[in-house]
């Protein structure tokens, strides 16, 4: 969507804040042997005491109220039996409605103990996800947010997911713009405008360039011998910084259960 008024950039800030404290909460709550769909019923607890409802299931009937993507899956994971272990590398991707808005975060925590190279991509992910926002701004090339993601990866030794964009979100969880690519497209002659709505969700990777989806209809997976991580944020486009609607902090990586539970009320 385009914002046009005061009350429309309120209702999506309300809706970012919702998705990235609820995000932050699941990310908090994360422990070994918990289920991912036990993960899952807090998300959702969460989005209706907040009063939102989970985006995936209002688009698509997905069968969850949050993605829950655990190692080798990296988006769309269902929520289930599947227990946390230590280690794991476990992608929470949030996305909600309220009053006919939506907002989309995402990010990727580990199950401590923490492995050093898993820590590197986290931060690897969040630093690329940051240097990505520097360039969207009004007036500049689309493409030009592809093209930071795919150069500050390889400056890192890694590889970027080719078949995962960003996109517009705002009105519908996914809207115009659509796939926003993470590589250099030179085809994308694009031009961002002030006041438009778009997620920047790099996936990021040890090695892999795309997934595939899985049996159940749903999972997008990569090769089992890859690691890869995806932070994602919804902004507003300006003439200056964009307007990050969903700012998650602390961001990325798990300290030890009970030390970084945050009450946000
Ligand atoms: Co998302
Ligand atoms: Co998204």
């Amino acid at each position: 969507m385009n914002v046009k008024t005061e009350a429309e950039r309120q209702q999506l800030q309300a809706i970012g804040r919702i998705v990235a404290d609820v995000l932050q909460r699941m990310g908090a709550s994360l422990q070994p042997g918990m289920t991912t769909a036990e993960l899952d019923q807090l998300g959702q607890q969460w989005l209706s005491e907040a009063g939102a409802r989970s985006a995936p299931k209002l688009a698509y009937n997905f069968p969850g109220a949050t993605c829950i993507s655990v190692n080798e899956a990296v988006a769309h994971g269902i929520p289930g039996a599947l227990k946390l272990q230590p280690g794991d590398l476990v992608n929470i991707d949030v996305s909600a409605e309220k009053n006919g808005f939506f907002a989309d975060t995402g990010a990727s925590f580990c199950v401590t103990p923490v492995s050093p190279a898993r820590q590197r991509l986290c931060q690897a992910g969040q630093e690329i996800l940051a240097a990505a926002i520097q360039v969207a701004r009004a007036g500049l090339p689309l493409n030009g947010i592809g093209k930071v993601i795919q150069a500050e990866a390889r400056a890192r030794g890694y590889s970027v997911i080719r078949n995962l964009g960003s996109h517009g979100v705002g009105r519908a969880l996914h809207e115009d713009p659509e796939f926003i690519a993470p590589y250099d497209n030179r085809k994308d002659r694009r031009k961002l405008r002030a006041g438009t709505v778009i997620t920047i969700e790099p996936f990021i990777s040890t090695g892999a360039e795309s997934v595939y989806e899985a049996k159940d209809g749903w999972t997008l997976c990569t090769a089992k011998r890859f690691d890869t991580v995806q932070y994602e944020h919804s902004l507003i486009i300006t003439e200056t910084e964009p307007l990050i609607l969903t700012q998650l902090s602390p961001p990325g990586i798990l300290s030890p259960p009970g030390s970084s539970a945050t009450s946000t009320d």
